[in-house]
């Protein structure tokens, strides 16, 4: 497939999705948001996408936010439609995508971009990166998801600081408040993202998968998580995966998992 303003490559299990807009600091405009959702539609269903990693190109910016110049004059109707739209084809989908997504901050993760980011699995960031929610600094809120995954992932207050005062964080704050999981310098930050996906691929993509709709379960209303980890526990025991990990162990070799 080709895109317009997102590159995807895919090399020894990884695709990799870089946003590519370096002229408006990968800003997401409308139709940055549907390529990738192609994208992120297209590697999850490709057998040899074991790992997607997210970032953006140029030395500046992971996602500087929504485009602003395409809701400037976007009337309540407009508004509530882009958020909804946004969230199904890019930010919830991407949560709950079945392969493990990471995000490679690699510069500004501002406003739709950290949301974007705080919708992959989890985040590793160079030393350079910023991030915030400045949104109420022009007058609206956190539209994709922004005002539920802050809180999750830093705690209330925090989320609440962040989000009030529309400030950024640098890297090392980002860590210490559990945002992103590891800081790196900006020429490392690739090949850390792609060594830690190298150990995700050791492991059984099937059960995986399992454990991404488990722990999301946690954060859906009205859902059980414990009754979603029970009942995926017990679908992993139908598993050729499941049969090859366990008879790896006993015969102490390497497990080779079929991922079915
Ligand atoms: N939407 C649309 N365009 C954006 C953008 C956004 N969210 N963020 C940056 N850009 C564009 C700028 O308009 C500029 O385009 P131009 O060269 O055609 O004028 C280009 O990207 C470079 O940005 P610039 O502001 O010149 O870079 P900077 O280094 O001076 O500042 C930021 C960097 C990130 C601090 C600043 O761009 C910014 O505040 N961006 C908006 C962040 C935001 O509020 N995001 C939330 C949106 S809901």
């Amino acid at each position: 497939m080709s895109y317009q303003n997102i590159l995807s490559a895919t090399k020894d299990g990884i695709t990799t999705i870089t946003i590519n807009r370096p002229n408006k600091l990968n800003a997401l405009n409308k139709d940055t948001i549907q390529e990738l959702h192609d994208a992120f539609k297209e590697a999850n269903k490709d057998k040899n996408t074991k790992v997607i990693i997210v970032t953006g190109s140029g030395e500046k910016a992971f996602v500087a936010g929504a485009d602003i110049s395409e809701f400037a004059d976007f009337n309540v109707e407009n508004g509530g439609k882009l958020a909804a739209k946004g969230q199904e084809l890019l930010f919830d989908y991407v949560a709950n995508l079945s392969t493990p997504v990471i995000a490679a901050v690699n510069g500004f993760a501002l406003g739709g971009g950290l949301e974007l980011a705080m919708a992959c699995h989890f985040r590793v960031a160079s030393d350079n990166a910023k991030m915030g929610l400045p949104e109420v600094s022009l007058g609206v809120i956190p539209g994709y998801g922004g005002t539920q995954r802050l809180p999750q992932l830093v705690g209330k207050g925090r989320a609440m600081e962040m989000i009030m005062t529309a400030g950024m964080i640098d890297a090392e704050t980002a860590k210490s408040y559990g945002l992103v999981n590891h800081v790196t310098t900006q020429e490392e930050l690739l090949s850390l993202c792609e060594k830690i996906a190298g150990k995700i691929m050791r492991n059984s993509s099937v059960a995986i998968k399992a454990a991404i709709k488990a722990v999301n379960a946690n954060y859906k209303d009205g859902v059980n998580g414990f009754e979603v980890e029970i009942k995926q526990f017990g679908k992993c025991f139908g598993t050729e995966d499941f049969t090859e990990g366990t008879t790896a162990f006993l015969e102490k070799r390497k497990a080779e998992f079929p991922g079915k």
